[in-house]
């Protein structure tokens, strides 16, 4: 791959306290400083938003902001902004334009969650854009003749795990509430670009190359990923015209068009006929999806209030119950480095995963304790478990106050490390967090009408009971698989000071509470929290991000008894900090994103 060394000229770091900025000198990882020709054609500022994040510094703003996975997804938000749009009609923007240049990580044929802090009202609303099961799925659908759990990537590729998808319908809801300009022109950007084709980034061709034998199972995937039977390389144009027809058909009859008509018969006819795993979807599942609006979950922590996505989400929940029991704590005062600080970290986290496994799923199905597992006086109580000095030998969940006599057995099935994040504040001041996903990267693998399908539903447990209780999380007809998606905004007195949220599978539940730590209690700047090394603990392994300073932490863990593995943690975190001197963003230097704003 060429790339071409640019020099960040841009802003400078926000004055960081004494030892937060040693923390970051200390934990910082070395990433090379270059954009990829792919990006050559970006505008200036877009080129100087790259130069900003490579140099760990983050990106200001006085009026608006948007930060996304990639830059050309970024640069049509920012269109959209600067000419008056809402976060809403941004949004719509920039989603169909990742569907097209990101297509391994969310679009058309996915779902998603949204966080949206409206101006005029001070009021937080969440909506519901996840997959649902067919109706014709039963809590067996992951397993064999013998009630075995499927393999895991048995299950994946083909139609089996293919949920109704909810991003066009989600896409039109935030649009009818919120947007303000036209639909259609919202679309038009991603129409032209997918015509006249777009350069292949450096991510997505390093996908494609290493997913061979998946990508090439079925023959309209295989040609558009893998022409000729050689990969998409790197700067590589690729035209899509029947994304562009699709799109066209979005912008001329609405999401509609999508849920009903030769659009829902061609995803049908995929799902059904993919051969050696054919699924359930049928065009009854497509025509009765609804996005749902839930209530917040919102936590006080330290004075800030911080709010994201109830179920079937469990990021809200996890990451309230994580900042819940550390609030017991003097966090603030702690060293960022020290060992001590991550045994607390990593053993509330597993704690929280303790009760997610056991309590949380799609609400609709199963009653879900929000408000006994986020309780004040609940999570003081499992606080007091941490207060030692090595790791808890043992993790259980708890006993959160709950008014349904309901036994049910845990599971620890994680999802997976796709997805992709959108933040934006608009001039007006309203935010908008959203997480939005095909679940594993590209999904089903199964191509239709220029988009990916998702295989969202092996997010569902494959085992449907255990212990002879059944599992909250199993497959049900018209439910919804639990997600670790977590699109958060923090507020103080009310408004919002932070917008965040990142890809990345389960783990994205601790880059998102660790990156709160580390801006909220460190005082470190949103691109220096981004950049810190991450310390991943869910499921009693504690994973360090290899070729980083955590590294370091090692062996003073492993001395109080976790055990402790190296691995790559992929964040991809999106994050936008409001504050009296305007905004600042940051965008995670794992993945392509940039944060850019005026
Ligand atoms: N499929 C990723 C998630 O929902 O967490």
């Amino acid at each position: 791959m060429r790339s071409m060394l640019i020099v960040a000229t841009l802003g400078s770091a926000v004055a960081l306290p004494v030892a937060a900025q040693q923390a970051s000198d200390v934990l910082e990882p070395e990433i090379a400083v270059a954009l990829p020709d792919a990006f050559s054609g970006l505008s200036e500022p877009a080129r100087a938003a790259w130069a900003a994040r490579e140099a760990g510094q983050p990106v200001q703003a006085e009026r608006w902001m948007v930060a996304a996975a990639n830059p050309m997804a970024v640069e049509v938000g920012a269109e959209v902004l600067r000419a008056g749009g809402s976060a809403a009609d941004a949004m719509v923007a920039v989603q169909a334009v990742l569907g097209l240049v990101e297509p391994q990580s969310s679009g058309l044929g996915g779902g998603a969650f949204l966080v949206w802090y409206d101006a005029a009202t001070g009021e937080v609303t969440t909506l519901d854009g996840r997959e649902t099961a067919p109706m014709a799925a039963t809590p067996r659908l992951f397993q064999t003749e013998e009630g075995e759990p499927l393999p895991f990537w048995d299950a994946v590729v083909g139609g089996l795990s293919v949920g109704t998808p909810g991003t066009p319908a989600l896409m039109e809801a935030a649009h009818r509430r919120w947007g303000q300009a036209n639909w259609a022109d919202l679309l038009a950007p991603a129409i032209r670009l997918a015509e006249m084709g777009f350069a292949v980034s450096p991510r997505l061709a390093g996908q494609i190359a290493g997913d061979e034998e998946r990508l090439t199972r079925y023959p309209a995937t295989a040609a558009y990923f893998w022409p000729d039977g050689a990969p998409l390389e790197v700067g590589a144009l690729r035209r899509n015209p029947d994304y562009a027809e699709t799109l066209r058909i979005l912008a001329a009859e609405g999401a509609a068009g999508f849920y009903r008509g030769p659009v829902a018969e061609d995803i049908v006819a995929a799902v059904r006929s993919a051969e050696g795993n054919p699924g359930l979807l049928s065009l009854d599942d497509l025509a009765r999806y609804r996005v749902v609006e839930r209530p917040p979950v919102c936590i006080d922590y330290r004075g800030a209030e911080v709010c994201g996505m109830g179920p079937p989400s469990s990021g809200a929940i996890t990451i309230a119950q994580i900042l819940g029991k550390l609030a017991q704590f003097d966090l603030p005062a702690m060293d960022p480095d020290a060992p001590d600080t991550w045994r607390l970290i990593g053993d509330a986290t597993r704690l929280a995963f303790a009760d997610r496994g056991r309590y949380i799923a799609d609400s609709d199905f199963v009653p879900v304790p929000v408000q006994g597992m986020t309780a004040p006086g609940y999570l003081a109580s499992r606080a007091e478990l941490l207060g030692r000095d090595d790791a808890l030998p043992e993790v259980a969940p708890g006993l959160p106050e709950f008014d349904h006599a309901l036994m049910r057995a845990s599971d620890t099935d994680p999802e997976r490390p796709a997805t992709s994040h959108i933040s934006i504040v608009d001039a007006a001041g309203n935010a908008l967090s959203m997480t939005t996903t095909i679940e594993s990267g590209f999904g089903a693998r199964l191509f239709v009408r220029g988009f990916l399908l998702n295989n969202e539903l092996t997010d569902f447990s494959f085992r449907s009971h255990a212990d002879g209780w059944p599992i909250a999380n199993r497959a049900e007809p018209g439910k919804r698989p639990r997600s670790s998606m977590s699109p958060t905004i923090v507020l103080r007195d009310g408004a919002p000071v932070v917008v965040t949220g990142s890809p990345g599978g389960a783990p994205i539940i601790s880059y998102t509470a660790n990156s709160l730590i580390a801006h909220l209690d460190w005082g470190l700047d949103v691109q220096t929290a981004i950049d810190r090394p991450h310390l991943v603990n869910a499921f009693g392994t504690y994973i360090l991000e290899e070729g980083t300073a955590a590294e370091a932490l090692a062996e003073p863990l492993e001395a109080m008894g976790f055990t402790v593995r190296l691995g790559a943690r992929t964040s991809g975190l999106q994050m936008i900090a409001i504050g009296p001197d305007g905004l600042s963003g940051g965008a995670d230097r794992r993945r392509e994103g940039i944060a850019l704003g005026e």
